[in-house]
């Protein structure tokens, strides 16, 4: 059954760990993910874009599919079913298709405006028991074509949106989506601590999780961050995996053509990637 963030995150946030939100494309990220958070007992996060919801058919197809997948692999650890970065339209659409937690990104809105949409969603969500996450200070780097600076959140700010009754908080630390440049300066663990400060225990959330150091990473879970997103990362052990796979023939021998066997080595290196991560994040054996 899928259930809403808000108690595992709470829990992580408690006991210093944070729980993976990976982002779906399609069935075999989906499998994938779901198949290794059962092995690792850890809770879980799968994360839809508004892109990949558009791609995958919209977010009623990828709500049907994720609820009948989790029942059919007998998964029991919880499982959240989240919009990433939702408009406040696309926020109402999931609402509807049955996703179990939305993130409502009113960033780039003048913040007054960014309070009024988000109150009214925290009322909806609530009314209906899913969770939802806010965002101040936008998060840098391209997300479905979207790009943003990779701001630090002003932490009065924080406390604000905090207060409108969001069950965890995406504050910008400095992080970007996808990969970081080399001159980048690292996490700003000042505002990530002033922040913690402010909203108490609300469950931080850490977006842009390829390619931040691992120590970076534990840091920033000692300062509060409960969620962290990783996307491009499993995005580039697939294409390795596939590109070998195409490299070496093995799609020309045989029956190597079916997409069941092209895509194989992909969804193993996306289980090995979600394990690593799960391992680093604390997660294991959370469920
Ligand atoms: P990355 O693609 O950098 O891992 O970021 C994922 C993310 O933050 C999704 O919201």
């Amino acid at each position: 059954m899928l259930v809403s963030a808000k108690e595992m995150l709470d829990k992580a946030r408690e006991g210093k760990y944070a729980v993976g939100q990976f982002n779906i494309n399609n069935l075999e990220w989906t499998k994938a993910i779901l198949l290794t958070a059962q092995e690792c007992n850890s809770p879980v996060i799968l994360g839809v874009s508004e892109g990949a919801g558009k791609y995958m058919t919209g977010f009623k197809t990828v709500a049907e599919m994720v609820k009948a997948m989790d029942e059919s692999l007998g998964i029991t650890v919880p499982v959240a079913l989240h919009l990433d970065h939702g408009s406040y339209e696309g926020c109402y659409k999931c609402i509807k298709a049955g996703f179990t937690s939305i993130m409502f990104d009113g960033s780039h809105f003048p913040i007054e405006e960014n309070i009024a949409k988000t109150t009214e969603l925290v009322n909806v969500a609530h009314g209906l028991g899913l969770s939802i996450e806010a965002e101040v200070g936008a998060i840098g780097g391209e997300e479905d074509g979207v790009v943003g600076k990779g701001e630090c959140a002003d932490p009065n700010e924080c406390k604000m949106i905090a207060d409108l009754g969001v069950d965890f908080l995406a504050a910008g630390i400095g992080n970007i989506h996808g990969k970081y440049p080399e001159n980048w300066e690292g996490l700003s663990f000042e505002t990530l601590a002033a922040v913690n400060e402010k909203v108490g225990d609300m469950p931080l959330v850490l977006h842009g999780g390829t390619g931040i150091p691992d120590d970076q990473i534990k840091k920033a879970i000692s300062l509060g961050v409960a969620k962290i997103n990783v996307n491009t990362e499993c995005q580039l052990v697939f294409q390795e995996a596939t590109r070998a796979y195409i490299e070496a023939g093995k799609d020309l021998q045989g029956k190597g053509f079916d997409p069941r066997k092209l895509l194989a080595p992909g969804f193993e290196a996306i289980k090995a990637k979600v394990k690593e991560k799960m391992e680093l994040f604390g997660s294991v054996n959370k469920a």
